[in-house]
């Protein structure tokens, strides 16, 4: 469904992308994963059309992004960070989303699955952490996608909406859904991921399952695991 061909990213002299294939397997949850500005989020908003590459082709249903903008309709997408004017109500954020899309979104069912009725009527500036990614959470899965793009979804939830959030999202993969993922959270990863891309210096350092990433470490930890290919990079660079 979604193919990027050799794609590269620069910020003036930093290269971020350094050209890379990648692609989404449809119906399956893949897990993008990297240290701290290894190009995650640059990665997602390529494929959204918010960043564009220096180089390299992307494409969506077999067609280049390039030329069609509607392919975004078929994309829900969670920010890793969402900006929106601090004093809208939950409610009118609701609406105003709605709005701009043209479309009914149904927001009832992840309303109540995190018990956000009491804060419709409250003001964005008034919620906690937590509650806003709630809030962004229910943003993103109003209206009914083929794909859904996640940029460190569990940020500030409490383990409660943690586990509510994981059992809706392998809930939408059984309905055909495919899933792209980044997180820091590597239990997420073992719970969910059908398959993990490990971004590191711009290129794709590691793709294949976390069982597979786990044996090419020798470690039976994928937090492990991780930290060694990190830790033996360090030493490399030092
Ligand atoms: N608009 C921009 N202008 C200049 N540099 C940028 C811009 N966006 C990102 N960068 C840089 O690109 C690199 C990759 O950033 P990116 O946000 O993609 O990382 P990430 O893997 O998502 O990190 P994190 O785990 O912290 O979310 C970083 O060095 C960042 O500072
Ligand atoms: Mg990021």
């Amino acid at each position: 469904m979604i193919e990027i061909k050799g794609i590269k990213k620069n910020f003036g002299k930093l290269e971020v992308l350094k050209g890379f294939d990648f692609s989404l397997s449809d119906g399956n949850i893949t897990a993008v994963l990297g240290p701290n500005g290894s190009g995650k989020t640059t990665l997602i908003k390529s494929i959204l059309g918010l960043v564009l590459p220096s180089s390299g082709e992307i494409f969506f249903d077999g067609k280049p992004i390039k030329k069609d903008w509607e392919y975004r309709r078929n994309i829900g997408y969670l920010p890793q960070i969402a900006r929106f004017p601090e004093n809208l109500k939950v409610r009118e954020l609701f609406s105003l989303i709605e709005d701009i899309r043209g479309e009914e979104g149904n927001s009832e069912e992840l309303v109540s699955m995190f018990k956000l009725e009491s804060f419709l009527t409250k003001k964005l500036r008034q919620l906690s952490g937590g509650t806003r990614q709630k809030v962004n959470i229910v943003m993103t899965f109003m209206f009914d996608s083929p794909v859904y793009i996640l940029d460190e979804p569990t940020t500030g939830l409490d383990p409660i909406a943690l586990i509510r959030l994981k059992d809706f999202i392998l809930e939408k993969k059984k309905q055909g859904k495919t899933f792209l993922i980044t997180t820091h959270i590597m239990r997420l990863v073992e719970e969910l991921a059908d398959e993990l891309i490990f971004l590191l210096e711009g290129k794709v350092y590691f793709k294949g399952t976390h069982s597979e990433m786990m044996e090419s470490q020798n470690e039976d930890n994928l937090e492990r695991a991780i930290a060694k290919i990190l830790e033996k990079e360090d030493a490399k660079d030092s």
